[in-house]
């Protein structure tokens, strides 16, 4: 992505942008040309629609050894030679822990009302044990007055991935349940303390990926490569981790949480929209999501799943299964890529996936292929397969190469193409009535992007490393716009 300079202050506060680079600034119209102007013809999303961005503790907040912060297996794992792509690791980062407080000016400048975050366990439990950090909590504390009192309402994760580096060296980390225990014991007590005024609740970021890249590819922390027998047992202690933290979010929490998870939804869009490979299309993506939301959300793991892991299938009883899929009441989908494009056939699956060829147009990470139907098929799937409501999209966005011009501004309009083209197919989804309730764009800054360290950057506002200095993308001045009129810009 790119990055802003020129004056910011005066320009920035004429303009109404709280904190933002002045040539981002003055792309946006102002209010009264806002009412004026606005094109009838322009697709907008439904009343009260929830705009926000997304972050997670490990990736900006630095002060890794403050205030009795414990270690996690990503200090471990960024500190092993060759697994960080540039060599970094996140120990300062974009330093949100001490920098908050102009951070949320940056998302009022944006005009989001909703902001996505997570808590750092090992900060909270720093052993991963029940012996609780005094201070464990207190940023946190801050963090959310500091939102509520400039009108962002706070939801929170309760893990994105940084498990305390104890459970991994004492019990295998989710290898054993009693990380699954341990996770539900941290749950209540987050409850206990936020939930008065934290009214939502993710408990896990993206089970698929930190299990399938942790305990499978061995590319994340912990940076195993498990057969598939163990495999299978992580899968299934992660959801189990998942069930067992709801019940205590509920057992703990202010009465009226609203506690879900936030995941990385497998996605099947159908080649050529037919009614065939629409149903194909919905066959496969239940298929996909097997060891994860669905067997959350249907109680049940799939006859094909068990099948085709045979003697490796994970050991469970009938009462794990009612904990895994305790009744939620959100359901977050991350989505960035569609894991196929199918269409119908006859083999017994009813659906063939269609490789992507190697000329498919992708983003400047080559995971990132440009594919804005999977932000449509996503939540239509999920309510279709699983009827489910208050779908939020806890992640959509991208990298970028992000060099700023001459004028110091990052012209990010790669950016600006893919999000516009992904809300396009968002809208179409609210549009025909698919309970999608809001967005949060992945992401706020410029941050540690795991095992890419430094080398791709994914936010909004561009992060000078060096000095920590903050300035606003074009595609901030486009997502402030989107928000104001609530509807594509
Ligand atoms: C998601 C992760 C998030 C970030 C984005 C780019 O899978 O949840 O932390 O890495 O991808």
């Amino acid at each position: 992505m790119s990055r802003p300079r020129i004056t910011r202050r005066g320009l920035a506060a004429a303009a109404g942008a709280i904190g933002f680079g002045a040539a981002a600034a003055a792309l946006v119209p102002s209010a009264q040309a806002r009412r004026t102007a606005l094109p009838g013809a322009v697709p907008g999303f439904p009343k009260g629609f929830r705009w926000g961005t997304a972050t997670s503790a490990y990736q900006i907040e630095g002060a890794a050894g403050e205030d009795g912060r414990g270690l996690s297996i990503w200090d471990t794992f960024a500190d092993m030679p060759g697994k960080i792509v540039d060599g970094s690791n996140a120990r300062r980062s974009v330093d949100h822990y001490h920098r908050y407080k102009e951070d949320v000016q940056l998302m009022k400048g944006l005009g989001a009302k909703t902001y996505r975050f997570s808590i750092a366990w090992p900060r909270v439990f720093p052993d991963g044990g029940k012996t609780a950090n005094p201070k464990g909590l207190d940023f946190y504390d801050r963090l959310v007055d500091e939102l509520l009192a400039n009108g962002i309402e706070p939801f929170a994760t309760l893990y994105h991935w940084d498990l305390p580096q104890l459970l991994q060296d004492r019990r295998g980390g989710w290898e054993s349940r009693d990380t699954a225990l341990a996770f539900a014991d941290y749950a209540g007590h987050v409850a206990r303390r936020l939930t008065d005024r934290v009214r939502h609740v993710f408990t896990v970021n993206e089970l698929s990926m930190f299990v399938e890249m942790g305990y499978g590819k061995g590319s994340f922390a912990p940076g195993l490569k498990l057969p598939a027998g163990r495999r299978n047992q992580v899968r299934h202690n992660a959801v189990l981790g998942h069930g067992l933290a709801v019940q205590a979010v509920r057992a703990m929490g202010r009465a009226g949480t609203q506690v879900g998870l936030a995941e990385n939804i497998g996605t099947a869009v159908p080649a050529i929209e037919t009614p065939e490979n629409i149903q194909a299309a919905e066959r496969a993506t239940r298929e996909l999501n097997a060891p994860f939301l669905t067997v959350i959300l249907e109680g049940r793991y799939t006859d094909a799943y068990l099948e085709s892991a045979g003697a490796d299938a994970p050991k469970f009883t009938a009462e794990d299964l009612k904990t895994v899929s305790s009744p939620i009441d959100l359901l977050g989908l991350n989505v960035y890529v569609p894991s196929h494009y199918v269409q119908a056939s006859d083999h017994p699956s009813g659906y063939t996936a269609i490789p992507f060829p190697a000329s498919y147009p992708r983003m400047s990470s080559s995971w990132l292929t440009i594919s804005p139907e999977a932000l449509y098929w996503a939540p239509r799937h999920a309510a279709k397969l699983w009827n489910a409501k208050n779908i939020y999209i806890t992640e959509n966005g991208t990298a970028s190469s992000d060099q700023p011009a001459a004028d110091g501004v990052v012209y990010d309009i790669d950016r600006v193409m893919y999000l516009r083209n992904y809300l396009t197919q968002l809208q179409r989804a609210t549009s025909e009535g698919i309970p999608v309730c809001g967005y949060f764009l992945w992401s706020l800054l410029d941050n540690f992007e795991w095992a890419d360290g430094y080398a791709t950057r994914f936010g909004l506002i561009h992060v000078d490393y060096a000095t920590q200095k903050r300035t606003p993308k074009l595609s901030a001045a486009f997502y402030r716009e989107v928000i104001a009129r609530n509807a594509l810009a």
